[in-house]
């Protein structure tokens, strides 16, 4: 039912002048045996992941353990059931995690941005690297402080350069620390992005702080060959896809509508089944005042668990009721649904309804997943959460 409201929230809640169809109508076409009911699910599932800004759901592979980084991310912003704790906290709408593909037994790393869309806008990369303990035969040494510098990898050909690599970061980092260390390699992801060819990789150099070459034995980094999957390099690059609040923008830079036109289902050809098949009837509907009732959007209902890792589902919530004359202050009224509450009560005009139950004020919720490359991804989506309900 919960997937089945969610589609139709919109159809729903108030078709102004016809009257709405059935409340389990589309239940009826999933599970009947009426025309095409797989096309209907099918159709309903492909707009969702519209919504959730997919064209398909990505190849499930739940066994893979997502970074604790990802993880210790996604319970900052969000709360147990994944809306926004603070919509503040998290610049842009999207954080990407990628693991190195390079496995070097040189400090080198490679990712593969191939998975980020053109569309979002890189504001912040950063190298993750695993910093461990140094080996015990060489922990007696004078220095205590490494200078430890990012470069980027370039082709010597196809730039007019002398120097293969471009210093992204460097900081002096204690010898004997363990424990994550973090790069801000934002250029080079930039780089990547609008050219992918020239994405060479990496490279870390260790220094002491006379400038010479360290012992590689005395400051070490995880590697994704040798190493513990906790504790492989990766990237985390933070973008922002341009996809907006509908209510603050509804249109990105091309002019199309964003986010969330939910679909025009088809609407009931055959008359409706008698009332008393309905889960609510009319009585039951028009007697409760506009109020917001829950909504549980199951993920694993509508076969998304394999991907998605957290939330399990949320509630979505969603507005019923009645919005006869007198509008009190309590349903949050707008100028326009007052005065239409009060044409309709006087019967001034024919055909005028009473103004409808909707969602005034809407949440985001965030969603942990693996996308098709085995990455871990946190993404925000706007406006999915009503967060109230008034009449208008
Ligand atoms: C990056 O990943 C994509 C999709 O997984 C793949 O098609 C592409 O060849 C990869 N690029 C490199 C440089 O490995
Ligand atoms: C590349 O550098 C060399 C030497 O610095 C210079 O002579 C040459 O004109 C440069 N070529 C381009 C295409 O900038």
């Amino acid at each position: 039912m919960s997937l089945v409201a969610v589609i139709s929230l919109a159809a729903l809640v108030c078709a102004a002048t016809a009257p709405p169809p059935p409340p389990n109508y589309l239940e009826n076409r999933f599970d009947g045996a009426g025309d095409g009911p797989g096309e209907v699910r099918s159709a309903a599932i492909k707009r969702l992941l519209e919504v959730f800004g997919m064209e398909d759901p990505p190849l499930a592979r739940s066994h893979m353990q997502p970074p604790q980084y990802m993880l210790d991310l996604y319970n900052t912003v969000a709360d147990v059931d994944g809306v926004t704790k603070d919509p503040y906290l998290l610049e842009g709408n999207t954080v990407r995690s990628f693991f190195d593909k390079l496995h070097s037994e040189q400090v080198e790393y490679r990712f593969n941005l191939s998975t980020v869309a053109r569309s979002e806008k890189v504001l912040t990369a950063e190298l993750h690297l695993f910093k461990l303990r140094p080996q015990a035969a060489v922990s007696f040494n004078r220095h205590h402080f490494c200078q430890v510098s990012v470069y980027q990898l370039l082709d010597s050909s196809r730039i007019n350069i002398t120097q293969g690599k471009k210093l992204l970061s460097s900081r002096l980092i204690p010898i004997h620390s363990t424990g994550w260390e973090v790069f801000t390699i934002t250029q080079a992801a930039r780089a990547w992005m609008s050219d992918e060819d020239s994405n060479l990789g990496l490279q870390v150099v260790v220094r002491t702080l006379g400038g010479s070459q360290m012992d590689m034995k005395l400051v070490r980094f995880a590697s994704g060959r040798n190493h513990h999957q906790s504790k492989q390099p990766m990237l985390v690059v933070f973008t922002d896809d341009g996809r907006r609040s509908a209510s603050l923008e509804n249109k990105d830079p091309n002019g199309t509508p964003v986010l969330p036109v939910l679909p025009q289902l088809p609407v009931a050809g055959a008359a409706p089944r008698s009332a008393r098949s309905l889960d609510y009837g009319e009585e039951d509907a028009t007697s409760l005042p506009c109020q917001r009732l829950p909504l549980y959007v199951d993920f694993e209902e509508i076969g998304w668990s394999g991907w998605i890792v957290s939330p399990r589902g949320y509630n979505a919530y969603h507005c019923k009721g009645s919005c006869p004359f007198p509008l009190g202050q309590n349903m949050r009224p707008t100028n326009h649904a007052t005065v239409q509450s009060i044409i309709n009560a006087l019967k001034l005009t024919k055909g005028i309804e009473t103004p409808c139950c909707v969602p005034d004020k809407l949440f985001s919720i965030n969603l942990l997943y693996f996308d098709d490359d085995e990455n871990v991804v946190l993404k925000q989506y706007d406006d999915m959460v009503a967060g109230s309900c008034g009449c208008h």
